[in-house]
């Protein structure tokens, strides 16, 4: 920042004459003095040792502060690395949205953004009144660990249930997230800026009307596994209250890439930088444009989509994410992610709650908008596609272990594959149908199941977790509005004949967020129906009562915390309502649950009692509670639908280990 000398000295004593005037005491109690005007949208701030008077803006009756930075620019040798913290300082003018972090933008070759993107946007419904401030919820946005920003999600109707909002921006794909999988580049930037934005929030939220000591983690996609991550990791312990995760956690297949040595290699390779030893290479894209970093970005995801097929589409995983990088050895720095945390005894000292949940059709439109053409090439041209290819890719991709040794294991082996027939079925020329199948299938294996086992983790580790099912379809099916571009969403809103009976990914956005655009701009007027209104109502109360209480009530009766004996979930809607059974037999066939299958409920599917009688179940599915053992640590392998043959550049080094030691 370049200030006058006149104008420092103008700042200077501003400071000083505020700091004795009474802004400052509002904010800590004390004594009335001369208030300043009501309606001011002006924050005095007193932390690191630096104070600083923040100039927001009102979006009556709201009080928002656009852009306020939280790290410094993680540019040149600060590529690819841990952030720094910055302190507010001086005079903050907090009065324009941030530029976005560098990203693609979808269906043109060109990249927007800046490298310095480390900022964030406080909404607050009141300014300090000395009381003890109001509940906080941090937005950490989806889109793939490729795409969005914190200006994107307009958040007038969860402010207005009185709570403060702070959206954050995170460095995205590369930028954010190479890694060689080993001490010279362990990777997680994004996720370090997202511990630094909870930090931050932690340290400076109290001057904004919010309560320091609750403050809940939101995010959906990779924002919803990046929350729980964040929330549960070592270096951001007791930071946070509560968790909500919008279909996604740590335990989809998008939250990790467990390769990260290769998509390493792919990027520097492909950016021409030499991959002999990590720490050239590390240097050589340091050196390199963002831009350019960006599109190598994509166009190793589209490389890696036509490789690896659809279901890889639907999963994510396509480029540079989270990584989990093991124990800590007592010598380096904590990681910020040692290992999957859901089922990870370490972290269950935290017991959190969580609000979690998946919308009715998770991949519905994308399977029958931008997969058709292949998934009906698959159907008609692989021989058992179905039974043979796909349930085998989404058994591997759930990481349910196969061990012998394990209950599920033996089930799931029982199981392989023709049990899902029934499951499965379709009437052979009705393509539709089998579009629909598929659609059914992926959402159980890639959303559904991860949401159900999160609960159930959550609720053994002895924290409430609270899931839900959003099921209105209503006019503002908006998904495409925020997450455009991410291969789940696709780049196209108009192109599928099921668009007024599903609710896909991200369609659930519109009733909690306005639609914009990356610098904050209103994307288009409200077309939302009285019904539309009702369930916007209905999901931001219960978002905020959640923040505020870590509890859930639907229409004014407490709901109980997940159970596996229950499986009880609400179901969004205009009369939200609380069910049981959780897509009860397809969590059993996806996950192994013998008894379920065994009960007449399930009869459907028609798994042979007589299979199923020749297996030791073992004690723990003998009881009311049915065991879920064996879950693989770190995620399965990753989506596969058809095996190619390697092509060139690319996709030459997959699976391999790239790197030696120390390169
Ligand atoms: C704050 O920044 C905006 C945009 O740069 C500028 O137009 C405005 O004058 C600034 N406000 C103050 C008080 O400096
Ligand atoms: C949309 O995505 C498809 C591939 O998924 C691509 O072929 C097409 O060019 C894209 N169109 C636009 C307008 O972005
Ligand atoms: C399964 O159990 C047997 C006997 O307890 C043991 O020897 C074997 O190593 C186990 N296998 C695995 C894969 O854990
Ligand atoms: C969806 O809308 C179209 C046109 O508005 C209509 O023809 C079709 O029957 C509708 N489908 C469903 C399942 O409601």
């Amino acid at each position: 920042m370049n200030f006058s000398p006149l104008l420092l000295l103008i700042i200077t004593k501003l400071i000083y004459c505020d700091e004795r005037s009474g802004r400052v005491r509002r904010i800590v109690g004390g004594e009335p003095a001369v208030p300043p005007p009501e309606d001011e949208p002006v924050v005095f701030t007193r932390f690191g040792g630096k104070t600083a008077r923040v100039l927001g803006v009102r979006d009556f009756p709201h009080y928002v502060f656009r852009g306020i930075k939280y790290g410094l620019a993680p540019v040149g040798k600060e590529r690819f690395l841990r952030p720094r913290q910055y302190f507010l300082q001086g005079f903050e003018n907090a009065t324009q949205f941030p530029p976005p972090c560098v990203q693609p933008v979808p269906g043109e070759d060109k990249v927007i953004g800046k490298e310095d993107c480390l900022f964030l946007n406080v909404f607050s419904p009141s300014l300090p009144t000395g009381m003890e401030g109001l509940p906080v919820i941090i937005w950490i946005h989806g889109g793939g660990f490729r795409y969005g920003s914190a200006s994107q999600y307009g958040v007038r109707q969860l402010v207005g249930k009185q709570v403060v909002v702070v959206t954050i921006q995170y460095r995205l794909g590369s930028l954010g997230f190479l890694s060689t999988g080993t001490k010279t580049l362990p990777g997680n930037a994004g996720l370090w800026d997202m511990v630094l934005a909870v930090t931050w929030t932690r340290n400076y939220i109290g001057f904004f009307g919010g309560n320091p000591n609750n403050i809940v983690v939101m995010g959906h996609g990779t924002g919803a596994s990046s929350a729980i991550m964040v929330a549960l990791s070592n270096v951001a312990k007791g930071l946070t209250s509560g968790i909500v995760a919008m279909s996604g956690s740590s335990l989809s297949q998008f939250a990790t890439d467990d390769a990260p040595a290769n998509t390493a290699m792919d990027v520097a390779e492909a950016n021409g930088c030499p991959v002999g030893s990590e720490l050239t290479m590390v240097r050589c894209l340091q050196n390199l444009s963002p831009a350019a970093i960006i599109k190598v970005d994509s166009v190793i995801e589209a490389t890696r989509l036509q490789n690896r097929g659809f279901v890889s589409g639907l999963a994510g995983k396509l480029g540079s994410a989270p990584v989990f990088e093991g124990r800590r050895d007592g010598r380096s720095l904590p990681p910020v992610a040692e290992v999957e945390p859901v089922n990870d005894p370490e972290t269950s000292q935290a017991k959190i709650p969580l609000l979690t949940g998946i919308t009715k059709d998770e991949t519905k439109r994308a399977c029958h908008g931008q997969f058709r053409d292949e998934i009906t090439n698959k159907l008609q041209k692989v021989p058992e596609f179905l039974d043979k290819v796909l349930v085998k890719n989404l058994q591997n991709a759930i990481g349910i272990s196969r061990d012998k040794n394990s209950t599920s294991g033996k089930f799931l082996n029982l199981l392989d594959p023709n049990q899902f027939k029934n499951y499965l079925q379709y009437k052979r020329n009705n393509i539709h149908e089998g579009l629909g199948k598929i659609a059914e299938a992926t959402a159980d294996a890639l959303f559904n199941a991860p949401a159900f086992l999160t609960a159930d983790a959550w609720s053994k580790r002895g924290a409430p977790a609270f899931l839900y099912r959003f099921e209105h379809v209503g006019k503002r099916r908006k998904g495409f509005n925020f997450l455009r571009g991410l291969p789940l969403v696709g780049n196209n809103s108009q192109s599928d004949d099921v668009s007024n009976d599903t609710v896909s990914h991200g369609d659930e956005l519109s009733y909690i967020f306005d639609a914009q655009d990356m610098q904050g701009k209103s994307l288009d007027s409200d077309t939302g129906n009285e019904e539309d209104n009702k369930v916007r109502d209905i999901f931001t109360q219960m978002i905020a009562d959640f923040a505020r209480h870590g509890k859930l009530s639907v229409e004014g009766q407490h709901v109980k915390p997940f159970s596996i004996t229950d499986n009880n979930f609400v179901q969004i809607s205009p009369k939200p309502k609380v069910s049981n059974g959780f897509r009860y037999c397809e969590m059993g066939l996806w996950l192994g649950l013998a008894q379920r299958l065994q009960s007449s409920t399930c009869e459907l599917f028609k798994v042979l009692d007589s299979q199923l009688k020749n297996i030791d179940l073992g004690s723990g599915t003998k009881k009311l509670g049915e065991t879920i053992t064996g879950i693989v640590k770190g995620g399965g392998k990753r989506p596969q639908d058809v095996i190619s043959k390697p092509t060139g550049l690319l996709s030459g080094n997959k699976d391999k280990k790239v790197f030696g030691i120390g390169g």
